[in-house]
């Protein structure tokens, strides 16, 4: 028998309000429910032709009134712009009675937005001559005459070991440096700033002038790409350079679609080209917890792993097949350990108290209250995701996660997540209201304050610092040594930092990598603070001259969400080359920072992410 088929198309758009209709054939003759995935919220009054059995998160099942082959629904207030946003990952289920198989996958047979194709776009790069440098840009930079040749096996003398910052030069540019007493190329030790480097290639010789191997480092990092632009013969050039900000970070979202190990050191990898020095890893959310914790192996057994009949069910790219998986300690060792190597703190996030639905499924013995009759609905759709900071058992959890993941991660710092709690928690939980009483709180979001001031002590008695996005401020208990991380707007990351918080500028509108780069709606990614192309990410400066807190402004974060991001492919499309302008932004002075000598400089880089295998967007002529 052949596979159902499905066509979907939206009807119609009604202002913010979407009507879907779902037309089916080659259907079985058993009664079966339509299982898929869709990024929004149906309107169960609205449906025709079916009945809603199941809505969490973006997993949807329907039952099909009595030989219905086309079914109708809605969802308000939420646009569907993109063919990104169209619901995937269908499949039948059948009644156990029936013969033959109890699980069937549809076919997408094709899929109608209902919305015109988008008109041609506005090209992506200023008309400039294409010039080679550096990205991100240095401080100062002069040509000199003639040219250096750099050896494959070229020699490298300076203070110590230097094993690891040849190997990470040699991981990038496929050569094979060595140190030796008498090297072409030379480390010299000055007393400049930490970060702080002076390249000088003339004919006779390179020399990288540091006040230590972070320094050097990025004296070598920008020799890479002289070379890989070059080849063996580099031009002669002198960079005088050092960062805007010490705090210079990507982040990846690894539960909502699983990366690999290979892949995140990839990534990492080519962060250090960029001299990104912060690995910002999103390893827990209500689609996935991907960190074993000996404590309590459910969180991965069961919280790792989606799909139809599992505690968590299918979501996203959805299907019903088991989807998931979770990192190691080992594993976790070895990319803290690869990062090390190549310059880059891991900073963990555990996403609390919101974005819980996974650990809550793996370990509800302990995470829910049974008399809690509270009712809420996260932004992403899911009605039990927030952990109960009234609870015993959230305690025993949480302290038992943040005693393993603080041995596992060396760095200072452990981002405690705290965005998105929906309202509407908490306030039919006997717990929760009795813990207000008795601490006199008069506003459910103090449960929050409550709960990752705790958190905060917690871990700094293990000596590590909290970080947390913008809403660990609510509830107004957690202490000024917390970092804070803007990102609903560029204002509220200045409001923190005028109040003396630190604070890393992560403003959606400027840094979010998961934006879709333009309207087409063949462009694919998520709009709901704008789309962002290459120029808007380079426009961001995180902290104008004329504000009074700059200090407290640490640096700059770009986050890649992966709820689209399926494969890796999608990953460089999404990050790259976008992450370079990210760069620029936390690297560069501003007085050295102009967007038509970043796009001229950007067919040379594009041209070293092609000999790393890079599948970059390609910006559009
Ligand atoms: C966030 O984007 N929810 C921090």
């Amino acid at each position: 028998m052949s596979a159902p088929l499905i066509h979907t198309q939206v009807e119609r758009h009604d202002g913010k309000d979407v009507w879907f209709r779902f037309s089916l054939s080659q259907l079985p003759a058993a009664h079966w429910k339509l299982h898929f995935c869709l990024a929004r919220h149906i309107d169960p009054a609205s449906l025709e032709g079916a009945r809603l059995e199941r809505q969490s998160g973006s997993y949807k099942v329907l039952i099909p009134a009595e030989g219905q082959r086309e079914l109708r629904f809605c969802c308000r207030n939420t646009p569907i712009k993109k063919l990104s946003d169209m619901p995937r990952g269908f499949f039948l289920s059948l009644p156990e009675a029936s013969t033959g198989p109890q699980l069937m996958p549809v076919v997408l047979a094709d899929e109608d937005l209902g919305l015109p194709p988008s008109g041609p776009n506005t090209p992506d790069l200023p008309k400039v001559e294409p010039l080679a440098g550096i990205v991100p840009q240095p401080d100062q930079r002069v040509l000199l005459e003639g040219n250096f040749r750099l050896a494959e096996r070229a020699h490298v003398s300076g203070p110590g070991s230097l094993t690891a910052l040849l190997d990470h030069f040699n991981e990038l540019t496929g050569l094979a440096l060595e140190q030796d007493h008498d090297g072409e190329i030379r480390l010299l030790e000055e007393p400049l700033a930490s970060e702080a480097y002076r390249l000088t290639i003339t004919q006779e010789g390179v020399t990288i002038a540091a006040a230590g191997e972070a320094g050097w480092r990025h004296g070598l990092v920008s020799l890479a790409q002289w070379y890989l632009q070059h080849g063996e013969s580099l031009p002669c050039i002198e960079l005088v350079d050092a960062p805007r900000f010490g705090f210079r970070s990507i982040f990846l979202d690894c539960a909502r679609h699983f990366h690999t190990l290979a892949t995140l050191k990839r990534l990492l990898k080519l962060m250090s080209l960029y001299k990104f020095n912060r690995f910002h890893w999103h390893l827990t959310d209500d689609e996935g917890w991907r960190l074993e914790i000996k404590a309590f192996p459910a969180l991965t057994d069961v919280g790792a792993w989606r799909g139809h009949d599992l505690a968590i069910g299918p979501q996203l790219s959805g299907g019903a097949e088991p989807y998931g998986g979770y990192y190691t300690q080992s594993e976790v060792k070895e990319l803290v350990s690869y990062a090390s190597e190549l310059g880059i703190t891991v900073i963990p996030e555990i996403d609390i108290p919101g974005h819980c639905h996974a650990a809550i499924k793996a370990l509800p013995e302990l995470l829910v209250e049974e008399d809690d009759r509270s009712r809420y609905r996260s932004v992403q759709y899911f009605d039990d995701n927030v952990l109960n900071p009234a609870l015993p058992g959230t305690y025993r959890f949480l302290e038992a996660v943040l005693d393993e993941v603080c041995e596992l991660f060396p760095g200072p710092q452990i981002h405690m997540g705290g965005d998105e709690v929906p309202t509407g928690v908490w306030t039919g939980s006997p717990a929760c209201q009795q813990l207000m009483q008795q601490e006199g709180y008069q506003d459910c979001r103090e449960l929050q304050g409550h709960l990752l001031r705790h958190c905060q002590q917690y871990l700094a008695g293990k000596g590590k610092r909290m970080l947390g996005w913008e809403e660990i401020l609510h509830g107004d208990k957690v202490s000024r040594d917390a970092t804070i991380f803007a990102w609903t707007s560029f204002q509220t990351g200045l409001d923190a930092a005028a109040a003396g918080y630190p604070v890393v500028m992560a403003p959606a509108q400027h840094l979010y990598l998961d934006l879709a780069w333009n309207q087409d709606i063949h462009e694919p990614g998520l709009y709901w603070a704008g789309t962002l192309n290459l120029e808007q990410v380079y426009a961001c400066d995180p902290a104008p001259a004329d504000f009074h807190a700059n200090d407290n402004i640490l640096g700059v974060l770009s986050p890649l969400w992966s709820e689209l991001v399926t494969s890796r492919d999608r990953l460089d499309y999404m990050m790259f080359p976008r992450m370079l302008a990210t760069a620029e932004v936390a690297w560069s002075d501003p007085a050295h920072k102009e967007w038509d000598h970043f796009a001229a400089r950007l067919p040379g880089q594009l041209q070293i992410l092609d000999q790393l295998q890079v599948g970059y967007r390609v910006p559009q002529k």
